[in-house]
Formats: structure tokens, sequence, C-alpha cells
């Protein structure tokens, strides 16, 4: 299995279009210690010919520019991109599909939930229905991905739930939103019957279910939002803790960092990186602890070979 990573940054890249914050100003200047990155999505194959997204980010077109594997190959009009799979709907799972409008096959996997989320987006139309599937995926399932004629594509996905909430622009305008376990955000394991690999870009909290599933895996992609959970309110820059966006933080005893110390992951890599977060800076205390604990931090462009 080959796996891209097109983009590490969460909600709004990093730097963000209007953030004039430190990190993001490092980033904006090109300081080498603080690369930018674009908003999380990855790009995987298992032949290195027929490449799935896994989430659709709205810097895709820029990511698909920078990645070679996914240029056109063949005739005047073609992709090797096959298929997108996502693991919600917020807008930086979802608004790169956007992207993908120019009459180019391919087929959308998702939950139930989540294409329901897109069908009632017209906007999403420009996905012509007579070239571009939608499949619903099930939950806890093996899900076979398929090329556009039916053949097997050698990589299979199977769903999990993970906490997760609604995304921001279907929040009721009223109070804070509950954390639920369903169909609205989910893990996924990519397996090519050789290797498996973990994308878990949205998690709100670390429950059994989702413990037992990691335990003793290869490779996992988990997310890296925050450092602490009031670090946007701190900064001044945002009114939400962590746990209101529905993710869980790294550092704390009800930490990720804590929660992996026993599941024995092999390889741990953090993606959907806020730019809030201090160990986008490789120069950071955090950062250099991360390290110590055994993370690594996903960049765009980092090439997996499973
Ligand atoms: C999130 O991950 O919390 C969302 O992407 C936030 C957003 O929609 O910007
Ligand atoms: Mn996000």
């Amino acid at each position: 299995m080959k796996a891209v990573i097109l983009g590490a940054a969460a909600g709004g890249g990093f730097p963000q279009w209007n953030s004039n914050a430190a990190a993001c100003n490092r980033a904006r200047s090109g300081d080498p210690v603080a690369p930018a990155r674009t908003q999380t999505s990855l790009a995987v194959s298992a032949d290195g010919e027929y490449w799935f997204l896994f989430n659709a980010a709205p810097d895709l077109r820029q990511q698909i520019e920078a990645t070679p594997e996914l240029h056109p190959r063949q005739g005047l009009r073609s992709s090797p991109i096959t298929g997108v799979v996502l693991t919600g709907g917020d807008v930086d799972a979802v608004a790169g599909l956007l992207t993908l409008r120019e009459r180019q096959p391919l087929t959308v996997y998702a939950t139930s939930k989540v294409h329901a989320i897109l069908k009632a987006n017209p906007i999403f139309d420009v996905l012509a229905a007579d070239v571009v599937a939608r499949q619903a995926v099930p939950l806890d399932r093996p899900f076979p991905l398929t090329l556009a004629d039916g053949e097997p594509s050698g990589l299979s996905v199977e769903f999990f739930a993970v906490p997760g909430k609604v995304p921001l622009y279907l929040e009721d305008q009223q109070g804070t939103p509950p954390i639920v376990l369903g169909e609205d955000t989910v893990g996924i394991v990519i397996d090519d019957t050789r290797a498996r690999l973990f994308f878990v870009p949205g998690c709100a909290a670390m429950i059994d279910a989702v413990a037992g599933r990691l335990r003793g895996a290869e490779l996992v992609l988990f997310d890296g939002t925050l450092w602490s959970d009031d670090e946007m309110i701190r900064a001044g820059t945002g009114s939400k803790s962590g746990r209101r966006m529905g993710h869980m933080s790294l550092s704390g005893p009800e930490g990720t960092m804590a929660a992996f110390q026993s599941l024995g992951v092999k390889r741990k890599i953090l993606i959907h990186i806020n730019n809030s977060n201090p160990v986008l800076l490789g120069d950071s205390s955090e950062r250099a602890e991360l390290e110590a604990m055994g993370w690594e931090v996903a960049h765009d462009g980092m090439r997996l070979h499973l």
C-alpha cells in the first residue's frame, strides 16, 4: 500500500488566511521550522496506479498539482483519482468535492448520513450523477473500493463510529451540539490484505470501542487538532474548546498522548493539526515532548509505504 499525505492541517490550514498569530506569520514567511500545511487529506493506492482520496479538502486542487501520482496520464482528460472516501461532512472534508466537478468518473464513499448531508446541499450536484457514483458504506463491515469498471482496486475500507458532532454549518444556533457516536464521524481502517492503515482525523474522546480498534495497530493517523483543550480561548483566537469542536486534545490526563500509551500502536502520526497547536513548530517544547512520546507530526507530501 502506498499513501501520500496531501494535507496535514485542520480546517483553516497553516497559515490560516485571516490569522495574524505569530505561528501563522512564521509559516507565511517561509520559516523552515514552521512549514505551511494545507487542510487534511490522504491519498492511498494498492498498486500505485489507481488512487483513493480520504477526505476532499478545500485545498484539493493545489494538493493534486503538488502530487505527481495524482496527475492525468492518459488521453486528453483522465485522472488516477478513482474514488473519494469521507469521514464526515465538515467543510474541510467535503469542500474539495467541488474541485472534482469536470465530468470525471469517480465514486464517493460515505455513510448514509453523510450522503444525506451532501444530497441536501444542491451545490454538490455539480458532481454529475451520470458519472459520479455515491456509495453508502455501512459501519463495522469491510467494504471494497472498486475501479470504474467495477473491478476490485485491491483496497477495502472499514468504517467505525468515533465520538464527534454534526458539521459546524448544521449546528443548531442555540447551545452546544451533543457529542454523538454513529454515522456523523467515522474512523477508517484501510486494508490491502497485506497492510492496514488507520485514518482518524477527528475524534472527540478515546472510548473503549475506538481503543479496541487501534490496539496493536501498525500505523495510525490520528486527530492532532489541539495541544490543550482551551488553547484557542487562551490565545484569544476563538471562543470554543477542543471538546466543543469535537476534538480531543494531545496533552493532559484525558489527552491523546495519555490515551495511546497503553495501546501499543507501532507508528503514530498526527494529522488534522490546528494552526494554534504548538507542535506545528519544530522548535517548540510541546513538539519535543510529543516526539519523546513516540509521535510524528504529518506534513504535506509525506509518503508512507506499508
Ligand atoms: C473541525 O474539524 O472541527 C471542523 O473542520 C471545523 C470547521 O468546520 O471549520
Ligand atoms: Mn476539521
